[in-house]
């Protein structure tokens, strides 16, 4: 999501006749885009805003813009701790980013008001801002995929997390806007999407999605981008397990262009600890979803978020979770140690972890986890997978290795002499298999 929104920023200012540079040191204007889900995401952002005091001294009339999650949280403290930073850009506020810049920001101004009735504005780029190569925010590799987000905000209220706090009410994006944004990529020849949202299954139960006020939930928006000619491959992320519904579960055996890759956090294994997160669901229940998933494809790579060390947390609830990922067996894990964040209910729970000691059950489950990555990834070796290639990686004498992506979005390394772009999709035989990586050979070019 933060990814999608440095697009956005990227891309207003383009409208407006900025140019991007990746050498920071020559910017007239600097934004800092950030995030605050776990501390360590937020102490970077003031190092490196410590860091820049030299710049501004160097060139005083350098702007200096800190934007998103931790703008949204810190709000004035940030001007006061750091009086160099001139904006301080709000997650409700980034569209609005190019008009801001045209006032005065020789005295710092902050923007962080949330409301409760924000509607995600209507931004299609017209030239080709959203396909720049130059530009360094628009990651190159994936030269025929985007994101578009769908919804922003939470209602969920995990009692861990800073989004609902950051990213304020959930908001769904209008209908129609969704399908014109992805119309006009299709046009000028993306490929690939991926529908953003902190909780995709919720979309259009908070707010009218459609023009006309009928219903529309998240499985009927996903059947109405797949119906779209031109979108050849469609990904959604992220899913909560308390109302992941049938229907939505049924699309991944309907819609041939929804690839067969599901990122479904559960946290935790025990229910004592999902019950103290506030995430409504049972390790039971969990399990009984992701059978359902295998049942109607049973290709589906299956991902998930682990948190260790959630206070209270004991060494038998640890061992539930250890449990879990023996019996679900998942493709990959995103895991993470505990981390306090402000205004969130488990700061001010009791039994605190020790660091060490989460650090030790993340080593255990990370260990644990690349051990059964690997006996999943060389269930692939001999197979043929349909990869589209992502980026030229390095030259070997006559060859070059190109990283490409498959359907279930493993990584998949090849070699090739013959000439092979970014965007291609093509059949590589799989020979090796790593922990995070798939190796191969090509088999099959396709001609367009
Ligand atoms: N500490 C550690 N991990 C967290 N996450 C969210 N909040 C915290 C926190 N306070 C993790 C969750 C979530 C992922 C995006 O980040 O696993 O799914
Ligand atoms: Fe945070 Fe829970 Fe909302 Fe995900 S569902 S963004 S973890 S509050």
């Amino acid at each position: 999501m933060n990814e999608r929104d440095s697009e956005i920023i990227s891309q207003s200012l383009a409208q407006h006749d900025y140019i991007e540079t990746i050498e920071m040191d020559s910017a007239d204007l600097i934004i800092l885009n950030t995030c605050s889900i776990r501390a360590k995401a937020e102490q970077k952002v003031m190092s490196l805003l410590g860091y820049l005091r030299k710049n501004k001294k160097r060139n005083p009339s350098l702007k200096i813009c800190v934007a998103g999650c931790v703008a949204q949280q810190l709000g004035n403290s940030i001007v006061e701790r750091m009086p160099h930073v001139n904006l301080v850009l709000g997650t409700q506020h980034i569209y609005a980013l190019p008009d801001i810049l045209e006032t005065s920001v020789n005295v710092s101004q902050v923007y962080t008001s949330l409301s409760s009735d924000y509607d995600i504005p209507r931004f299609i780029p017209k030239g080709d801002e959203d396909l720049q190569s130059k530009s360094s925010s628009i990651d190159k590799n994936r030269a025929l995929s985007r994101f578009v987000t769908i919804m922003q905000g939470c209602n969920n209220y995990c009692t861990y997390c800073v989004v609902p706090y950051t990213r304020g009410r959930e908001v769904s994006r209008k209908f129609n806007d969704i399908i014109d944004e992805i119309k006009a990529l299709v046009d000028k020849g993306v490929e690939e999407f991926t529908l953003l949202g902190q909780n995709v299954n919720s979309y259009g139960q908070t707010n009218n999605v459609r023009e006309d006020g009928t219903p529309c939930s998240f499985p009927q928006l996903l059947r109405a981008v797949a119906a779209i000619q031109g979108v050849i491959r469609l990904r959604f992320t992220t899913s909560n397990p308390k109302d992941l519904s049938d229907d939505l579960m049924r699309c991944f055996r309907d819609l041939e262009n929804l690839c067969p890759q599901f990122h479904l956090p559960v946290q935790s294994g025990s229910n004592n600890v999902l019950k103290r997160m506030n995430r409504k669901y049972t390790v039971e229940k969990y399990k009984e979803l992701v059978a359902a998933l295998r049942g109607y494809c049973p290709a589906i790579a299956v991902t998930t978020d682990i948190i260790v060390g959630f206070p209270g947390e004991t060494e038998g609830d640890f061992e539930k979770t250890m449990d879990l990922l023996e019996t679900v067996r998942f493709d990959g894990s995103f895991s993470f140690k505990y981390s306090d964040r402000p205004g969130t209910a488990s700061l001010n729970l009791n039994n605190k972890v020790p660091e060490e000691e989460k650090s030790r059950r993340l080593y255990r489950y990370q260990e644990r986890q690349n051990e059964i990555s690997l006996e999943n990834n060389s269930r692939y070796i001999g197979k043929i997978l349909k990869v589209t290639v992502e980026a030229s990686e390095e030259q070997t004498n006559e060859e070059y290795t190109y990283k490409c992506r498959a359907l279930t979005n493993h990584v998949v390394h090849t070699l090739s002499n013959a000439e092979i772009f970014p965007g291609q999709t093509i059949s590589v035989e799989i020979q090796q298999a790593g922990q995070h990586s798939l190796k191969g050979k090509i088999v099959d070019i396709p001609k367009k």
